[in-house]
């Protein structure tokens, strides 16, 4: 009886995952495979903060911050997911890890969140301080997600897993399992 109440509850829990009632856009995570491409993408020597907006179990985010921590680097990392599961899995592997002093965990909706407020409390506002979003969003939701990055008008670069930004035209298309796009702005 209790392996039918847990088969239930993981029935329950992948449901709550993947469904698109759930969330608009379900989570998927990054292919392991492309990993390190999109790193070295996110350009980190860079960056002084980088913003996955639908983080997910922070597949991309800690792979990340392994690598700023390694380079000794003190770029700071926001992971960003509405779904309050993910984000719950993602404070505890926060509190494991190397570079946690930097990392920033948000478990709210990021079209209601107050990206400027949160840049500006942490980089200062100078030309060459880069912010790098990673969105691995659905394509429906991109122009929206475009919008939001392209009014905080900050020196950002954008790197897009799967679905290109049909509004902007990549500085490269990087072949992996699924393309890399990136795009700088200002
Ligand atoms: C395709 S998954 C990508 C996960 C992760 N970035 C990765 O690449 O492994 C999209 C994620 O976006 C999250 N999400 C969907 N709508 C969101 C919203 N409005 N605000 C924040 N996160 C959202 C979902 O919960 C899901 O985890």
């Amino acid at each position: 009886m209790p392996i039918a109440i847990l088969l239930f509850l993981l029935f329950l829990i992948t449901v709550y995952f993947f469904s698109s009632k759930v969330s608009p856009i379900p989570y998927y995570p990054t292919n392991s495979k492309d990993i390190d491409k999109i790193i070295s993408e996110m350009d980190l020597k860079k960056a002084k903060m980088l913003i996955d907006l639908g983080a997910g179990d922070g597949t991309v985010v800690f792979a990340a911050a392994d690598q700023a921590h390694k380079l000794g680097l003190e770029t700071i990392f926001v992971a960003v997911d509405v779904n309050p599961i993910l984000a719950w899995i993602m404070q505890i592997r926060k509190a494991f890890h190397p570079h946690k002093k930097y990392i920033i965990i948000l478990n709210t909706d990021m079209y209601l969140y107050s990206f400027k407020d949160l840049i500006n409390k942490y980089v200062p506002s100078q030309k060459n301080n880069k912010i790098v979003f990673y969105i691995y969003i659905s394509p429906v939701y991109i122009p929206r997600t475009f919008e939001m990055i392209k009014k905080l008008k900050k020196p950002t670069r954008i790197v897009s897993y799967f679905y290109p930004i049909h509004e902007a035209k990549p500085k490269k298309t990087t072949a992996g399992i699924h393309e890399i796009f990136t795009y700088d702005l200002n």
